[in-house]
Order: structure tokens, then C-alpha cells, then sequence
């Protein structure tokens, strides 16, 4: 060691006992300040070199700049020995951890749940994949042919102010109004046979109330192959109602109705799910409203490329919300898209 100064071996000596008795992070931190740093004791030594003749800064320099490095040193030594005593102990007070024990606090930690949609779908998707359909998706932005023209609804068409429109800026764009515009594109897509349903979300310009939103879901279902027929359409609808509500004598019923891409065109109601005589959810009719179907009209094979003289087809489309509002109690479409936190939590 080159250090003879006595002033200098003085403050080497402080800091070994100062160093000692450490026990810290923080502590050593405010040691190495008090003499590394900016106004510590060694740059204290640095100014004070400054002012020295020559001669002396030869001798004093060199034995300040070795006192420096020996506090580094056991500046960084003491700091890997902190170190390791914090790991130590904390593997001393992990060892005997019990992964199993009862922890209050994480019962209050908030924990997501599924949307209802989420929920329905996935069971929609469990019945028609279990019947060999595949599940289809669409764009909800949509040109005026597929979800028009395609679908055997010109633009003079009456039909059209059946669904409010709301059209984009581009002329010739809009919001989809119904997933059928997705049987469109399947069929031009894909050769029959075909089987595919197709749960997504459409948009009506519409005023909004309990039953009503400018924003709601569909599932759209087809089936396209030579000799289909209403029976196929009757039993797939019943199977799947059935399956759905659980419910095995829960009986469909199609009533006469219209849609242009549709003919016939038929309007599907089940038995109630919740009485026998009459009650306010059906509104004492013992039926209940689900969508639209009917055989796909051949004007809209054709327009797909589809031969109506080989192939057939069936198609239908209920509306999400409502079976959702039938099978969970919910009174209000509107709820589906109000975030309310109360709301969600319950599924
Ligand atoms: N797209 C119709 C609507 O939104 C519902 C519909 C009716 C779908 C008949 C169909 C169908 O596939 O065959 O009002």
C-alpha cells in the first residue's frame, strides 16, 4: 500500500469501521455518498490536490487516488455481501412456504368474466359443430351487393326499408344489416355441399328501446346441397332449440312470411320455454318469436353461381340477444352494450 499519509490513513480507517458496521442497502448508500460522492471526502482531497505545489501533488496524488480505489472496492464487495444476506434470508422465510394456504387478498383482486355473447356463441357453436356446420365470419363493413342485390333485394326494392341502412360516406358502402350478407359470401367462395352458420354483429339505423338496438347480434345458418327440403330446416331448427334451452318438448313452429332471398319464406317461433297456457313473455300466445328462414331463393344461388336446378338449400337467422335474453332473464338488449360492470359480472 502506498498510502503513508497520516490524514489520509485517518479517513481510510473511518470508512473500514464505518464500512463494518453497515447493515443496509440504504445505509451503505449514504456511506458511499458521504465519500464518493460529489461532495464526499474524496473529492474533498481531489480540490484540496488542486492547490498543492508540484512536488507535493506527486507524492499526495497518487496515494488519494489508491485510497479511492480501495473504498471502491469494498464499496462494491459489501454491497454483492447485502445482497446475498437479503436472498438468504428470504429463502430462509420461503422454505417452509405454503402454496396451498388461505389468502384473503386475493378473494378481493377484481377477476373478469365472460360477456354473455361470449357465452351463447360458444354454446351455438358447440350444437352446429356437433352437426358438421362450420363456423363462417364476414365483413361488417359490406358492399350494396352482398348485402342487397346478392340477396334478391334490388335498390327499388321495398324490402330495403325493412332494414334501416346506415351507409358510409364511400357511395356503395354500409354497415351490414344482417348476417345473410355472409351466405353470400360462402357460396361464392365454396362449391356445395355447404354447411356453415355465422354469429355476428349487424347495424340498424334505429330508434333504440327495450327490445330494440342500432346494434345487435345474428347467427345465420345454411345448408346447401342437392334435394334439401323444409323437413331439413324444420329439424335442424328444432334440434337446435332443443338442444339450447334443454328442453326436449320444446315444439317449433314455422309461420308463412317474407324475405326476397328466401321461398318460401318462413318466420320460426318455439313453444314457450316458460309455460304451458300462456304467460307475459309470450304474451299469452304459448309461442315465441326467434327470426326468419326459409329455402334460399334461386334467384340468389344463381347470383352465386350456384345451380338452383341441381342444388337446394335452407337457410335461417335468430337473433342473438334474444335467445340470450330468454335463456339468462335479461329484460333490457340494451344491457349488452352498456358496459355496466354489475351487468357482466354475473356471467
Ligand atoms: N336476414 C333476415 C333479417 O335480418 C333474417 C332472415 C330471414 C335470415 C330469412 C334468413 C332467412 O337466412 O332465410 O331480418
Amino acid at each position: 500500500m502506498k498510502i503513508i499519509d497520516q490524514s489520509l490513513l485517518h479517513i481510510l480507517t473511518s470508512w473500514q469501521q464505518e464500512l463494518e458496521s453497515v447493515t443496509t442497502q440504504q445505509a451503505l448508500e449514504a456511506l458511499r455518498i458521504a465519500y464518493l460522492g460529489r461532495s464526499g471526502r474524496i473529492n474533498e482531497l481531489m480540490a484540496q490536490l488542486k492547490t498543492l505545489p508540484l512536488e507535493e501533488k506527486r507524492a499526495f496524488g497518487p496515494q488519494v487516488q489508491e485510497l479511492q480505489q480501495i473504498i471502491t472496492q469494498s464499496l462494491s464487495l459489501k454491497q454483492n455481501e447485502l445482497t446475498r444476506q437479503i436472498l438468504e434470508k428470504e429463502l430462509s422465510t420461503k422454505k417452509h412456504f405454503d402454496v396451498t394456504a388461505y389468502n384473503p387478498s386475493s378473494l378481493e383482486k377484481p377477476s373478469g368474466s365472460l360477456h354473455p355473447y361470449t357465452h351463447l356463441i360458444e354454446r351455438i357453436e358447440d350444437i352446429f359443430t356437433s352437426m358438421g356446420f362450420s363456423y363462417a365470419q364476414g365483413p361488417e363493413v359490406e358492399t350494396e351487393w352482398y348485402n342487397f342485390e346478392a340477396l334478391n333485394i334490388p335498390a327499388d326494392h321495398p324490402a330495403r326499408d325493412m332494414q334501416d341502412t346506415f351507409w358510409l360516406t364511400t357511395p356503395g358502402l354500409l354497415l351490414r344489416t344482417h348476417t345473410s350478407s355472409v351466405q353470400i359470401h360462402t357460396m361464392k367462395n365454396q362449391q356445395p355441399p355447404l354447411s356453415i352458420f355465422t354469429p355476428g354483429r349487424v347495424f340498424r339505423h334505429e330508434a333504440t328501446d327495450a327490445t330494440h338496438d342500432f346494434m345487435f347480434m345474428q347467427c345465420e345458418g345454411l345448408l346447401i346441397d342437392k334435394n334439401i327440403s323444409l323437413t331439413h330446416l324444420c329439424s335442424l331448427l328444432k334440434v337446435f332449440m332443443r338442444t339450447l334451452f334443454e328442453k326436449n318438448d320444446l315444439s317449433i313452429r314455422l309461420r308463412p312470411s317474407y324475405f326476397p332471398f328466401v321461398e318460401p319464406g318462413l318466420e320460426v317461433d318455439i313453444s314457450c320455454i316458460f309455460c304451458k297456457t300462456g304467460c307475459a313473455l309470450c304474451k299469452k300466445t304459448q309461442w315465441i318469436e326467434m327470426g326468419g328462414s326459409g329455402l334460399v331463393h334461386p334467384a340468389t344461388l344463381k347470383a352465386c353461381g350456384i345451380d338452383p336446378t341441381i342444388y337446394s338449400g335452407c337457410a335461417w337467422g335468430i337473433g342473438i340477444e334474444r335467445l340470450a335474453m330468454l335463456l339468462y332473464g335479461i329484460n333490457d338488449i340494451r344491457l349488452f352494450h352498456s358496459g355496466k360492470i354489475e351487468f357482466l359480472k354475473q356471467f
